[in-house]
């Protein structure tokens, strides 16, 4: 069976494509520096796969580091071959995600999410693997007048974090171009992606004080925060507020092996794909779905609008669906369920 190399393979989206490639046999060797994650997600990755009788640790390599490492990313790949588990595909997940973070310090960002990647492209040249599968971000997005986004929409990022994502996303487009027969590149850009692993064994970590609706809802839900502030009810929009396309992780995890398998099945492939559900919601929606499934008031007031944000954000799914035949499973209700049975362990 392939072994996949999965950068940031603790992390939030990265731990539940973990699990869907152990549930199918796979090997996987993660890196991560734990900047944003922690070894316990081992412990989970290990809690879930033991529910049936699935666990394996001989399928399983964990390695602490920094992308921005060359030696270190060599030792991975040279450690990986003498342990007969060569490297046979990236999945690559590392990265900062700070939408406010980037804005105040663009220099980390274009460090860690471009350097990093370059390292990794470098280092996987070297060994000879070339097929990467990016995680990029539907932020790449800027003509916001003409929606859905299809991957053919204009890019023009907002933020320095968006930048980084359209300049990987750009340099495999380079790399690909330049050895077209020998690369299999992928990049799909996620829109909002949510909820849980429905164990509640494994999920977004929700240290800190988060950005995103989700994480701060589920504060809120616990007690953490007082209110949730909603940013704007004078959008443009049935309700006034945002409207969002929310896909539940285990869907977006899935969809991480189904590419997987389509780009290794081919001799050269260069792909981008929207992953989203294609149907957005309000925030007041997220908030009323997340309070009736669980059975919880959520404190809100309105505020001001956000700097930056736009009023409606979906993607057009159509070639996703076109290629692989791929339609998310999950509801609106699912997400808001997972997304709380993990979150309510945390406290
Ligand atoms: P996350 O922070 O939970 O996971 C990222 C992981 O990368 C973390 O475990 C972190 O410790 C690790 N990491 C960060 N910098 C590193 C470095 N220099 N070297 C090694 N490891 C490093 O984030 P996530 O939500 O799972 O996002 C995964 C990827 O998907 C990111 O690239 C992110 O930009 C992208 N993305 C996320 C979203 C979202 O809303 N969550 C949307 C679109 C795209
Ligand atoms: C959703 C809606 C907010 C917090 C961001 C990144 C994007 C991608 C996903 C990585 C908006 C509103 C939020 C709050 C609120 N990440 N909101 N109160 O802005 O669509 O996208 O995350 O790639 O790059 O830009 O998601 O969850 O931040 O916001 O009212 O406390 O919730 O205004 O309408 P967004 P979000």
């Amino acid at each position: 069976m392939k072994n996949i190399l999965i950068t940031g393979g603790t992390g939030f989206i990265g731990s539940h494509t973990c699990i869907s490639l152990l549930e199918d046999g796979y090997d996987i060797t993660i890196i991560d520096s734990l900047i944003n994650s922690s070894k316990k997600v081992l412990e989970g990755l290990r809690d879930i796969l033991e529910l049936t009788n699935n666990f394996d640790e001989n399928k399983i390599h964990f390695y602490e580091g920094d992308i921005r490492n060359t030696s270190f990313l060599q030792d991975v790949f040279l450690d990986s071959k003498k342990k007969k588990k060569t490297i046979d595909c990236v999945i690559h997940f590392a990265g900062l995600k700070a939408v406010r973070e980037s804005k105040s310090n663009p220099l980390l960002y274009w460090d860690v999410n471009v350097k990093g990647s370059i390292n990794l492209l470098n280092i996987m040249q070297e060994n000879d693997c070339r097929t990467i599968l990016f995680s990029s971000s539907a932020t790449v997005y800027g003509d916001i007048e003409n929606l859905p986004f299809k991957e053919s929409s204009l890019i023009n990022p907002s933020n320095t974090y968006g930048y980084t994502k359209a300049a990987v996303e750009n340099i495999l487009k380079n790399i690909f171009d330049a050895d077209s027969s020998k690369w299999r590149v992928g990049s799909l850009r996620y829109f909002n992606p949510i909820g849980s692993h429905p164990s509640g064994l494994i999920g977004e970590n929700s240290r800190g004080k988060p950005e995103n609706i989700f994480p701060y809802i589920c504060q809120v839900a616990s007690g953490i925060k007082d209110k949730l502030y909603i940013f704007g009810n004078d959008w443009p929009t049935f309700d006034g507020t945002c409207y969002r396309d929310y896909i539940h992780v285990v869907d977006l995890a899935e969809v991480h092996k189904i590419t997987l398998k389509y780009l290794l099945e081919r001799d050269s492939a260069n792909l981008t794909l929207n992953v989203g559900k294609g149907k957005p919601f309000s925030v007041l929606e997220l908030i009323k779905t997340f309070e009736r499934v669980n059975n919880i008031k959520i404190n809100y007031e309105f505020s001001s609008r956000r700097d930056g944000d736009i009023a409606i954000s979906f993607a057009d799914t159509s070639k996703i669906y076109n290629l692989l035949k791929w339609k998310p499973l999950k509801s609106l209700e699912d997400m808001c369920k997972d997304g709380w049975n993990w979150q309510k362990t945390c406290v």
